[in-house]
């Protein structure tokens, strides 16, 4: 893992945490069994966690994507979520929908361990690991985000130009 922090490329701490704070339509993942009580909400590409995964259209954020470009170019989807004190993520890897490199802004503090290692994540801190290795999160005792950016793989995307075609149809006939 190597670690950066969002400061480091030009983004003032305070205002991206009031960033995560404003959010609004910040959904749960009820059936999900190893972040249970998590809140979240997808930018760029909205992935669905099943088996075949699906992916629909995200929201868009300008701070995200600049965000994006610096930490992980070519990213595909972001995910924020929000832990409120006592919340984690169970030992797990993360979905094969995606390419193993994840690049995650942590906000807060928080314990992350990765194969045989155990990080203190600090507040601002930008990391990126392999996610293919297992990895937990344990529950946090202060709220705290992150923003992880994924590629996801090619052969994924493949339906992605027709799911564009339909939305500027559907744009063209809302003009
Ligand atoms: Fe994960």
């Amino acid at each position: 893992m190597n670690f950066d922090n969002i400061e480091d490329f030009g983004f003032d701490l305070k205002s991206f945490r009031n960033w995560c704070e404003y959010q609004s339509n910040m959904k749960s993942m009820p059936s999900s069994k190893i972040a249970f009580g998590r809140t979240h909400k997808w930018f760029g590409n909205e992935v669905i966690l099943v088996h075949p995964a699906v992916i629909k259209k995200g929201h868009w954020d300008e701070t995200v994507d600049r965000l994006g470009d610096y930490i992980l170019p070519g990213w595909d989807c972001a995910l924020l979520c929000h832990y409120r004190p006592g919340v984690g993520m169970k030992p797990h890897y993360d979905h094969s929908v995606f390419e193993p490199l994840v690049g995650l802004v942590n906000i807060g503090y928080a314990t992350f361990r990765i194969g045989n290692q155990e990080h203190q994540l600090e507040d601002g801190q930008v990391i990126k690991f392999d996610s293919s290795i297992l990895h937990e999160l344990l529950p946090v005792v202060s709220e705290r985000w992150s923003l992880s950016f994924r590629r996801i793989k090619p052969q994924f995307l493949r339906t992605y130009p027709t799911n564009n075609v339909c939305a500027t149809k559907l744009k063209l006939i809302e003009n």
